[in-house]
């Protein structure tokens, strides 16, 4: 009976002690502020690890590959200055209480705000109905999927393309895309526009245009053909005139050749005539 008694009391200290550490480890949060780290490449950000906890233990962040000497702390946070940030990455935020750790990550998502556009036209004139080339060029640009390059005929949208499916070492955007050029298309002024969009989770939003380039379209009028139709039949005249006359300077030259050989044929049999 007592033995009975000893372990019914066992029970309900062990039971005790599960509900309260149960308990403590719902009592406290562990809060990473800012919630999607956003910074401009090669820029510093500062990272607050933060906790509810009553009595915090131990706390910090986990890094790779950056530099996070400096940092200032509370009790209840611990804030820190990572410098030169040049890649994505991971950071992991923790806190103990209690003795019960808990964890909070954020990405880091490192930009490049669009600079140059670089715009060409190719050919910069053309033949009604032939096709032509426009190439946008945006160099050291990131990230990609948040970049949509816009290419503009005047103020109207030609083609849009936001760059879903890229590799995230690619640092360079290329745009290319063929028209065909109408005869209302002379004289219009191409361009390309930049936007990148780091929105809604940072308030980032950049954009930038390139220089106008203008296209001029070749008609091939009725005009045009007359004078084609004219040059080439000027041409054909000319060419059969050179050939005649080389016909009659070569005939004369083989000609006087011909005569000449028999002169000298007659010349000799008069000679051997005359020996005889
Ligand atoms: C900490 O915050 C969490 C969630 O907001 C809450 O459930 C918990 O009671 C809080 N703990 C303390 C000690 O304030
Ligand atoms: C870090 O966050 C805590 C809790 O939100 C706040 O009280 C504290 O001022 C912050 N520290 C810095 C340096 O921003
Ligand atoms: C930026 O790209 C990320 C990753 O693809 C995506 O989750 C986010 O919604 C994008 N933001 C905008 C504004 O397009
Ligand atoms: C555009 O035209 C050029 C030359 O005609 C061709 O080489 C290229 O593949 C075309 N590009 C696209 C995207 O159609
Ligand atoms: C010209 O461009 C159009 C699209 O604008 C394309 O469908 C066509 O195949 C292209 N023609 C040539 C010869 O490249
Ligand atoms: C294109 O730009 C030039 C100079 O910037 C301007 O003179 C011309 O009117 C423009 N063409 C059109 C069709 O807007």
């Amino acid at each position: 009976m007592e033995m009975w008694l000893f372990s019914a009391w066992d029970l309900l200290a062990f039971l005790t002690l599960l509900s309260s550490t149960v308990a403590g480890e719902e009592l406290f949060d562990v809060t990473v502020w800012p919630e999607w780290p956003t910074v401009e490449a090669g820029h510093a950000l500062w990272i607050n690890c933060s906790t509810n906890c009553t009595h915090p233990e131990k706390g910090g962040i986990e890094t790779r590959n950056i530099n996070k000497a400096v940092w200032k702390e509370e009790t209840h946070w611990k804030a820190f200055y990572l410098a030169d940030i040049a890649q994505d990455s991971h950071i992991i935020c923790y806190f103990t209480c209690s003795g019960t750790q808990k964890k909070k990550s954020a990405n880091i998502t490192v930009y490049r705000p669009p600079e140059q556009v670089i715009f060409n036209l190719q050919p910069a004139w053309v033949i009604v109905g032939k096709n032509f080339t426009l190439t946008c060029h945006v160099p050291n640009v990131g990230p990609l999927e948040n970049l949509t390059l816009t290419l503009l005929q005047g103020t109207e949208m030609l083609h849009r393309q936001t760059f879903k499916t890229v590799s995230k070492v690619l640092q360079d955007a290329w745009l290319v895309f063929n028209v065909t050029a109408r005869k209302e298309d002379d004289k219009s002024n191409f361009s390309c526009y930049a936007e990148l969009d780091l929105r809604p989770h940072s308030e980032h939003f950049f954009n930038a245009s390139s220089a106008l380039k203008m296209l001029e379209i070749f008609e091939p009028s009725q005009n045009n053909q007359m004078l084609i139709t004219i040059i080439i039949t000027t041409l054909l005249l000319l060419i059969f005139v050179v050939t005649v006359c080389l016909c009659f300077v070569y005939g004369q030259h083989w000609r006087k050749q011909r005569t000449g050989g028999y002169g000298v044929l007659a010349a000799w049999r008069i000679h051997r005539n005359r020996c005889v």
